[in-house]
């Protein structure tokens, strides 16, 4: 039996809606060394990347984007390590990215020499505000602006028929731009790279910057799904930004919609506030009961090396990750805890008060679940003392040690660790 339940709409279990759950893992893309870099105060040198690449490599991605190797020369030098010291794991590609513009192109795959695999992303804005006042281009020079450099992808592709190519396109600002447009340039570019069902091109829809409620990018998204040429030779990928705090709900929704990759950055790493969080989409696929087929199993540890590799500590109210977030002070809700921990059996499905993922499931103990502070109760102190101490105590000696407890807490206005309440009560009851 599943560990967790896949909920579907809650109170209507006589009603499916197919669309309205997930129900599998979709290809993920880390870009953690390149929208996340690039987003950095400083970004990470060749050292720090490749201590991330293995990293993401660990967790079981199988497709990374490395950088924007024209950009600089820490970046080309990086892709040129990779390859060169044949880093990459056979099941791993390895993504990077250009602008249309024909020198960064060179650049690209000059970089790229001697790669077996290599996904090369192509990006041009394409909203009406970019047009104007950026690039001072009309719609048809934007479309000839995509298709050209497209064309330009196949001619240095031939040139290195030693490397499988897949070519991925983004029309950056794609969420403030109309979609019938949008579907024209994008089509106008995959009829130049002309995609097969066998050897598919990937279609990379951003929210550049996160506009509009997530419903309204995941019916854009579903608009492209149903109106794009050659819908069956592409995969539909998108790339969520998280201005309005819905980074996550936008990436999900997009999914339902008919995307079926996701482009992001561990803990929601990225320019402004971040790209889509992965850990969180893949997690929160984890506790619906789908394997995300990424592991998270030692959360800790993945989270210092980003903390380390992007010199930004992660929130302590991150979700899944945070050092709070499995951690309860109410003594209602440690109540709860504690009465729903000795009720569970050996395979019952993870029914929780207040814990949504069993915080062993990412390798947390539950030393941390239980807090003592001033907003706790008995409840919280006792939990402390039997599973530290062993000490069981009957419900009138807690009532009467919480007043000394509350006393403390009133004067040090701060937590007792189980230690310190073993040491009160050593103190208040004479004992060795
Ligand atoms: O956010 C964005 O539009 C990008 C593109 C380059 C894909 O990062
Ligand atoms: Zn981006």
């Amino acid at each position: 039996q599943a560990k967790y339940r896949a909920f579907a709409p809650i109170g209507l279990k006589d009603r499916t809606w197919p669309d309205a759950v997930l129900t599998k893992a979709p290809i993920w893309l880390s870009t953690d060394l390149r929208d996340g870099n690039q987003a950095l105060v400083e970004p990470m040198d060749i050292a720090r990347k490749m201590r991330m690449f293995e990293t993401l490599v660990a967790i079981g991605f199988k497709e990374i984007e490395v950088g924007f190797p024209s950009a600089s020369q820490i970046e080309f030098d990086f892709v040129r390590k990779l390859i060169e010291e044949d880093r990459i794991p056979d099941d791993v590609t390895i993504q990077v990215l250009t602008q249309a513009r024909d020198h960064l192109i060179a650049r690209t795959f000059e970089s790229l020499q001697g790669a077996p695999r290599a996904i090369v992303h192509l990006y041009n804005a394409v909203a009406p505000v970019m047009r104007r006042v950026v690039l001072g281009m009309d719609e048809d020079q934007i479309v000839e602006l995509a298709s050209s450099h497209a064309r330009m992808f196949n001619e240095f592709a031939a040139k290195q028929p030693n490397t499988r190519w897949t070519f991925q396109y983004s029309p950056e600002m794609f969420s403030g731009t109309d979609v019938v447009f949008s579907k024209r340039v994008v089509d106008a570019v995959t009829e130049v790279w002309a995609p097969t069902p066998e050897r598919k091109c990937i279609v990379n829809l951003p929210t550049t910057v996160e506009h509009s409620t997530p419903n309204i990018f995941a019916d854009m998204i579903e608009w492209m799904h149903r109106n794009l040429a050659r819908r069956d030779s592409i995969v539909l990928c998108v790339h969520p930004h998280n201005d309005r705090g819905t980074g996550t709900a936008a990436g999900e929704l997009a999914l339902m919609a008919g995307a079926e990759r996701i482009e992001g950055c561990l803990f929601g790493n990225g320019e402004r506030t971040g790209n889509l969080d992965l850990v969180n989409v893949a997690l929160n696929l984890y506790t619906q009961g789908v394997s995300p087929e990424l592991d998270f199993s030692n959360i800790d540890e993945i989270r210092a090396t980003v903390e380390h590799c992007n010199q930004i500590p992660v929130h302590p109210r991150h979700p899944y990750v945070g050092d709070l977030v499995y951690t309860s002070f109410s003594g209602s809700h440690q109540d709860a805890i504690k009465k729903a921990f000795a009720a569970r059996k050996d395979g019952d499905i993870w029914d929780m008060p207040y814990l949504p993922i069993d915080p062993k499931d990412v390798g947390r103990s539950y030393e941390a679940v239980i807090r003592v502070n001033s907003q706790s109760g008995k409840g919280g102190m006792a939990y402390l003392l039997e599973s530290e101490y062993g000490l069981e105590m009957p419900r009138r000696l807690q009532m009467e040690f919480m007043q000394t407890v509350q006393r403390v807490m009133d004067v040090a206005g701060k937590e007792l660790t189980a230690a310190d309440l073993w040491e009160l009560f050593v103190r208040e009851y004479g004992l060795e």
